[in-house]
C-alpha cells in the first residue's frame, strides 16, 4: 500500500478523527469520511495549511448503526480507520460485520489511540474501556480482518491543557499536584501527530497485523520533567505537592 491508498475515516468530526482526515488529505490519499446527517463539515485543524480540500474525495452519509451505509462506504476504500468515541467501542462489532461482508479491506484500525490494551494494569473505570477495546481486537482477529492497533499513549490536548490537574481547565501557576513521585516516564503526543503517524501507518505494509506504538523520544517524559518544562515556559517555580500512590488509588476508588 502506498500513496494511492484510499482511506475511510469513521468518526471524522471527533477530537482525533478530524486530525486523521486532514493528515490523510495532506498526505495525498483519496480520503473518504462517513458522516451522520447532521454533520456539515470536518473541522480543519489550524496547523494544516497545505492540504488541498479537493483531496477530501467523499463525504458519505451514513451511520455505524446503518449496515448498508457502512458496507457501501467500506467497498470504496483500502483502509478503514475508526475514530469513534468511547461510547461506540462495543458498537464496532457492526463495523467488523460490514468489513467482512465488503471483503475488500486491506487494513482496519479499530478505535484505540491510547495505551496497548493487551498490556496494562489499569484500574476501573478505565480498565473497562481497555477490556472493551481488547474484546474488539479478538473479534477482528477471529474474523480474519487485516489490522493495525494504533497505540499512541496520551494526547497532549487531553492531558496537558491543564497539566492533568483535577477541577480546572488551565495549567497551574502556583502549585501543582503530582501523582506518586512523578518519576515514571509517559509518552505524550499532539493530536495532529497522531493524525500524521496514523496515516503513515495506514500506508505502510510493515504495520500489518501489529500493535503499532508511537513514542516520540522528545515527548517521552516524567511528570516532573513536564512540570519543569512548564515552569521554564512561564518563568516561575511552582510548589510541587506529591500525592502518594496509595492515596491516588484511594481517590480513584473514591
Ligand atoms: N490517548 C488519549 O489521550 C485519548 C484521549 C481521548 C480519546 N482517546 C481515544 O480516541 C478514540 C476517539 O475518541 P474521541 O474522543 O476522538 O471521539 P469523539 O470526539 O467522541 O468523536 C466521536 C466521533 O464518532 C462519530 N459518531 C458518533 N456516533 C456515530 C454513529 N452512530 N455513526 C457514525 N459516527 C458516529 C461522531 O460524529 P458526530 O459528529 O456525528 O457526533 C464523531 O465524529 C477513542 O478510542 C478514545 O478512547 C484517546
Amino acid at each position: 500500500m502506498a500513496e494511492e491508498t484510499k482511506i475511510l475515516v469513521l468518526g471524522p468530526t471527533g477530537a482525533i478523527g478530524r486530525h486523521i482526515v486532514w493528515a490523510s488529505v495532506k498526505a495525498g490519499h483519496p480520503t473518504f469520511t462517513l458522516v451522520r446527517k447532521n454533520a456539515v463539515a470536518i473541522p480543519k485543524p489550524t496547523l494544516i495549511t497545505a492540504a488541498n480540500p479537493e483531496m477530501l474525495s467523499c463525504f458519505l452519509q451514513g451511520d455505524i448503526n446503518d449496515h448498508a451505509s457502512l458496507v457501501k462506504a467500506i467497498k470504496q476504500v483500502d483502509v478503514v480507520i475508526c475514530a469513534a468515541g468511547r461510547l461506540l467501542i462495543e458498537d464496532q462489532v457492526k463495523i467488523i460485520a460490514a468489513i467482512k461482508e465488503a471483503g475488500n479491506v486491506k487494513k482496519f484500525f479499530p478505535s484505540e489511540f491510547g495505551l496497548d490494551v493487551d498490556r496494562h494494569d489499569a484500574l476501573e473505570p478505565v480498565r473497562e474501556v481497555f477490556e472493551e477495546k481488547a474484546k474488539i481486537r479478538r473479534l477482528v482477529e477471529e474474523a480474519g480482518i487485516p489490522y493495525t492497533y494504533l497505540c499512541c499513549h496520551a494526547f497532549t490536548g487531553y492531558f496537558m491543557r491543564n497539566l492533568s490537574q483535577l477541577d480546572t481547565t488551565v495549567p497551574p501557576r502556583d502549585k501543582v499536584y503530582i501523582q506518586g513521585d512523578g518519576n515514571v516516564k509517559g509518552a505524550y503526543i499532539t493530536e495532529a501527530d497522531v493524525g500524521t503517524y496514523t496515516v503513515k501507518a495506514a500506508a505502510d505494509s510493515r504495520t500489518l497485523n501489529k500493535a503499532f506504538h508511537i513514542r516520540l523520544p522528545k515527548n517521552y517524559l516524567t511528570f516532573n520533567e513536564v512540570v519543569s518544562l512548564w515552569e521554564k515556559k512561564i518563568g516561575k517555580t511552582l510548589e510541587r505537592i506529591y500525592v502518594p500512590e496509595e492515596k491516588v488509588i484511594e481517590q480513584i476508588k473514591g
